[in-house]
């Protein structure tokens, strides 16, 4: 057997990259437009890092994460999601220390061993932003906002915005007796890990994909009508911007999602449009009050999400094929290969994307090269041209041809290529 690619986890090709750079950069510009800043973590951490954020009940620890002992006998595990290492990231360099408020961003590989289905892999990629020090709501919906304007951006029209609030732990020690409540007679009916649940962490009973409990929870009762009255403020004031900003949202208050660390808002991006199946939650979010200190560092309310990068692709409109060469030089004759290679080094040094054949070949093979690779303009450099110091550009796309001074070719590439 060849050795393939571990099940779950993608190669992408660069004839898909444009589209990466595409996303990635729209990405980018949008969140420093509202003041987040780069941060890169280790995709290993700690295993208890995220046992103790995202929870012992819920899924991706029980279930998902690739951990291993390392050589010093540690447990490790490669990162299942991001928040957990900002906020570790955070409290390690005291960065409450330095700013009231930190606004971060992150673009990396996250890994999750669920069973893999269109949209759903091993390894897969997300984008996301973490705020720290600001109590909201008004941030909440200002990051909300902000991530249906960039999906808007890329052309993904059919969206649905799902806003809910889990309240704090009062909320929540209210909420779970009157779960309890009504789970009790149905104990027999969940899945082994939900009656296991029940005990521990009733909430996650919520999250559970196994069909029948999912039937069993969708009669859960609200936890909105558990709210306290400052949870329940909490989630007016969000609502009130939303409208305000004119985001449109709609509130479900089944809405709980699979991290432990979650209190108040909770939002979700469904993509709506074909292409996506079922796997059509292209963002999630949330507020983590709580988080912060309960990894030793101090009292610091926060929020974030992070986007499913495949997902964004697969829901974007058209693909981009952008072409990545600029000018492709053919050497008529072998003897001219020498200068053809320090032509090329002079264009790219004025900026240009410059490839060639440096095996030469016929002046069709390399003209046809040139095409294949959607090179807008072949420069043509034969023992004439080199004698008289000019050169042959053909514009691929426009068809046409002219002879111009070597010295002038840079200059006139350009304006070539900005018409
Ligand atoms: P999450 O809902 O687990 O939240 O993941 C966020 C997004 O990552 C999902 O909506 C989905 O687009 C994508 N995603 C998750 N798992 C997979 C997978 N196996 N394959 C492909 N895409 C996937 C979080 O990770 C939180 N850290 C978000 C957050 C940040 N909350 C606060 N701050």
């Amino acid at each position: 057997m060849s050795l393939r690619a571990v099940k779950g986890m993608k190669d992408i090709l660069p004839d898909e990259i444009s589209n990466w750079h595409r996303l990635e950069n729209a990405f980018r510009n949008r969140v420093e437009g509202y003041g987040f800043r780069e941060v890169r973590f280790p995709i290993v951490e700690p295993t208890a890092l995220f046992v103790r954020s995202i929870g012992e009940t819920t899924d991706i620890v029980e279930k998902e994460m690739y951990t291993f002992t390392d050589r010093g006998d540690k447990s490790l595990t490669l990162r299942p999601e991001g928040t957990a290492s900002a906020v570790r990231a955070y409290v390690q360099h005291s960065v409450q220390a330095r700013e009231p408020v930190t606004k971060w961003y992150y673009i990396g590989p996250m890994y999750r061993r669920e069973r893999p289905a269109k949209g759903r892999y091993r390894q897969f990629y997300q984008a996301g932003i973490e705020v720290f020090g600001d109590p909201g709501p008004y941030v909440d919906a200002e990051v909300i906002d902000m991530v249906v304007g960039f999906i808007a951006s890329l052309g993904i029209s059919e969206v649905e915005v799902l806003v809910n609030s889990i309240g704090g732990p009062e909320t929540r020690e209210k909420y779970r007796d009157a779960l309890l409540g009504y789970l009790t007679p149905y104990r027999t009916e969940l899945c082994p890990d939900c009656q296991r649940r029940m005990d521990a962490n009733p909430l996650r009973v919520l999250d559970c994909k196994v069909p029948r409990c999912a039937e069993i929870a969708a009669g859960a009762p609200s936890i909105l009508k558990h709210l306290t009255d400052d949870d329940r403020a909490h989630f007016d004031g969000l609502q009130e911007t939303l409208t305000i900003l004119g985001t449109p949202y709609r509130v479900d208050g089944s809405l709980v999602r699979g991290l432990d660390y979650y209190s108040r808002t909770l939002f979700e991006v469904l993509g709506k449009g074909e292409g996506l199946g079922a796997q059509n939650a292209l963002l999630g979010g949330g507020r983590y009050d709580q988080m912060v200190k309960s990894l030793d560092g101090p009292d610091t309310p926060a929020i974030g999400f992070a986007m499913g990068l495949e997902r964004l692709l697969m829901a974007m409109s058209e693909a981009v094929t952008e072409s990545h060469v600029d000018v492709f030089i053919v050497a008529a004759q072998a003897g001219v290969r020498g200068q053809a290679t320090l032509l090329g080094r002079e264009l790219r040094d004025a900026g240009l994307r410059v490839e060639s054949d440096l095996r030469g070949g016929s002046l069709k093979s390399q003209l046809r090269r040139a095409d294949k690779i959607d090179a807008r303009i072949a420069m043509i450099l034969g023992e004439s041209e080199v004698e008289e110091g000019v050169v042959q550009l053909k514009d691929l796309k426009n068809k046409t041809q002219e002879q111009v001074p070597r010295a002038d070719a840079a200059a006139r590439i350009h304006a070539l290529l900005s018409d």
